[in-house]
């Protein structure tokens, strides 16, 4: 099979304003350090529809900017079932996020449903924990720490997959 010219990833969590914005930010980051930048598109989404058209939580940002990501122009939106036409992988931060995705994912989807993390840690069904209801910066922190490490790893599969 010839490889692709292009893939896509799309990162869901419950709200997209803490976990998967942080993971899109994160990956496009990491992404342009390889100069796959134009190979790979990246975007995010949450299963819930409540914080629609919202940036990023200010916590989420602050510890991201902290960390070199500047998340300030992403704007939160709902996953869709029409994602699954869109995007190569579909990568959830939790169970309940993939329990929830597995609900929209059409029965034809030939990409990959799974959880982000089994990217750094495969086959222990690992979440990228919910910071949101947290005090203090350190789950903020904890998820930038999961992010990057899945990251690598997902962009090692990606790398194959292009052959690049
Ligand atoms: P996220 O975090 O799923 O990582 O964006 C949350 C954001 C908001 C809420 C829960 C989780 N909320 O209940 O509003």
């Amino acid at each position: 099979m010839s490889q692709p010219r292009k893939l896509s990833v799309l990162m869901v969590c419950l709200g997209n304003i803490c976990r998967s914005p942080t993971a899109q930010g994160v990956l496009e980051a990491r992404l342009k350090l390889a100069g796959l930048q134009d190979k790979v598109t990246v975007d995010s989404a949450g299963t819930a529809a409540w914080h629609t058209g919202k940036a990023p939580d200010p916590r989420s940002q602050q510890v991201a900017l902290q960390r070199g990501y500047n998340l300030s122009h992403l704007r939160a939106r709902q996953a869709t079932r029409e994602d699954f036409d869109h995007f190569d992988y579909v990568l959830a931060m939790d169970e309940d996020n993939l329990n929830d995705l597995r609900v929209l994912e059409p029965a034809h989807y030939q990409g990959e449903l799974s959880l982000f993390l089994d990217y750094a840690f495969p086959n222990q069904k690992r979440s990228v924990p919910d910071p949101y209801y947290t005090q203090g910066d350190k789950g903020f922190h904890e998820v930038v720490d999961l992010i990057e490490n899945a990251s690598d790893g997902l962009i090692k599969v990606l790398k194959q997959r292009l052959e690049v």
